[in-house]
């Protein structure tokens, strides 16, 4: 990232737009830029004026236009931090908006560079293509291992080594540096020690914060899904793939994984699951809010997720209802000057091209509603379908489900059990049993298979109700999608006749 600002400096860029929320980080690292290439730096603010940050000697000149005009009396090889610029332009001032672009012309032939510094990528339209964008990075595990140095000896701890530094840095990754400060500090005040387990927290809480992504504590396990053999198998066969001697093999990181099915089939905990399998963070993407607001903001909200998982990584990227987020894409350009398909192209292109670790898990029931781009080979390793559970998964489905609720599987005939609720999903074979045990409180006995037999008269499964739906599904996964279980014909042996 230096050496990118570095180099659009030495060729002669006027405009450089850094978007990050690290001022005190940019302004540190502006400043080694600066003395790289031997241009002199200064800062503005509407508060401080036109500021010489060696010195720190002050030209009053707060307000913007002003400022343009003092930033034109600079002498050659300057470079000016503006800071909050941006919101000045929003509104569109056509006179500053001339101001700005004449400033930018004439800082191509005199070396003077306008460093705009804001949280988000804001520009009216005038002066889009004046600007080349630069993301600021948040801070590596170098910089936050400094951070933390510095906070465990003002603490008076001793320096984090080994395995215990590896934890604490990892789970302040995907903070900014004065984040990371906070916590380590706030696990000192806690617990008088530094604590990964605070850092992660504060960091989950963080991260919330941005309102799209969400740091998920407390991911599934295989244990709990019921069937679904060979999405299992395939997970678990790529379970050390995010390793140092996967690597040393010459693997490459598995890139994510696609799940469409029916509703209630367990694709979400599959998700949830996928976590625990690599032992990597679960990060959840709320695609659906990744396209509300206002046009334009989408891009900087993808901008700030992928930074933030990208820091973050090796990590899991679970993104829920996928269509609910790209269904809009496609009627873009009527409704929303096209933001969703821009926002679309740049998501589909980090998809394929990340080189971070981030492992994407992406669930689906409705397929029509996914850009079909999205499907294309490469964006995922692979696609798979999640059908209705036939008898065995029925079974497991129910062990686990009594077992989850504090029951013993041995008063069932888990069996019986599996075959009477033939069409029924995972999810509505918990919500009966969950129906059995209200209905039981209610008398202060327990359920039995009768009494669930009862409340499984009173239902219409959704397989039934969305008949056609299902079908439609099926049709469509078959010889698209590969199969999460073997299909039963297929589990059968061969009949060979003499
Ligand atoms: N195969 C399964 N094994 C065990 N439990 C299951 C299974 N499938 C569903 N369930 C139960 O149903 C709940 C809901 O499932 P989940 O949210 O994973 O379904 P989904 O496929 O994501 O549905 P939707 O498409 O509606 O989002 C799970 O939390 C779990 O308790
Ligand atoms: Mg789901």
């Amino acid at each position: 990232m230096k050496s990118h600002i570095t180099n659009y400096i030495r060729a002669g860029y006027p405009g450089i737009y850094l978007v990050s929320c690290e001022e005190a980080r940019v302004e540190a690292e502006m400043k080694a830029i600066a003395k790289a290439v031997e241009y002199q730096l200064f800062g503005w603010s509407v508060t401080d004026g036109l500021v010489d940050i060696k010195d720190g000697h002050a030209r009053t000149a707060q307000d913007p236009l002003e400022a343009l005009e003092a930033i034109g009396e600079l002498s050659e090889n300057s470079i000016v931090l503006l800071k909050d610029f941006h919101q000045f332009l929003e509104d569109a001032n056509p006179v500053l908006v001339r101001r700005v672009k004449d400033t930018l012309r004439v800082g191509k032939t005199k070396g003077k560079v306008l460093v705009m510094l804001g949280c988000r990528f804001a520009l009216p339209p005038e002066l889009i293509r004046e600007w080349v964008t630069v993301d600021f990075a948040l801070p590596g595990k170098d910089e936050l291992g400094v951070v933390l140095d510095n906070i465990a000896k003002s603490a008076t701890l001793a320096k984090p080594e080994g395995d215990d530094r590896e934890l604490l840095l990892d789970a302040a990754s995907g903070l900014t540096s004065v984040e990371a400060e906070n916590a380590f500090a706030l696990s000192v005040v806690e617990s008088a020690r530094l604590c990964p387990q605070v850092v992660a927290r504060e960091k989950a809480s963080e991260v919330k914060k941005g309102g799209l992504l969400e740091v998920y504590a407390q991911p599934a396990t295989l244990n709990e899904i019921g069937g679904l053999e060979l999405l299992k198998d395939w997970l678990l066969k790529r379970r050390d793939a995010f390793g140092q001697e996967a690597k040393a093999y010459g693997l490459p990181a598995p890139k994510g994984l696609l799940i469409v099915g029916i509703p209630g089939t367990g694709k979400s905990l599959t998700a949830k699951a996928t976590a625990s399998v690599f032992q990597r963070p679960l990060l959840k993407l709320d695609a659906g809010r990744l396209f509300a607001g206002l046009v334009g903001q989408s891009e900087s909200n993808l901008r700030a997720v992928i930074a933030t998982v990208e820091a973050i990584a090796p990590c899991v990227l679970w993104i829920d209802e996928l269509e609910k987020g790209f269904s809009g894409s496609r009627s873009s350009a009527g409704t929303d000057g096209g933001t969703s398909a821009r926002v679309l192209g740049s998501f589909l292109s980090w998809l394929q091209d990340r080189k971070a670790p981030v492992f994407v898990v992406a669930t689906a029931n409705d397929v029509t509603q996914l850009p079909p781009e999205l499907l294309r080979k490469g964006r995922f390793d692979e696609l798979f379908f999640v059908d209705l559970p036939n008898q065995e998964e029925r079974e497991a489905i129910w062990g686990i489900q009594i077992a989850k609720y504090g029951r013993a599987k041995q008063n069932f005939d888990i069996v019986q059990l599996a075959r009477t609720t033939e069409g029924l999903t995972g999810s509505e074979i918990e919500q009966v049993f969950i129906d059995a045990l209200h209905e039981a409180f209610s008398q202060r006995t327990e359920p039995t298979d009768l009494s669930i037999a009862m409340r499984l008269g009173e239902m219409v499964p959704l397989s039934k109700l969305m008949s056609e739906q299902v079908d439609g599904l099926r049709k469509w996964a078959r010889g698209r999608a590969r199969r999460a279980t073997v299909a039963e014909s297929e589990k059968q042996g061969r009949k060979i006749t003499a």
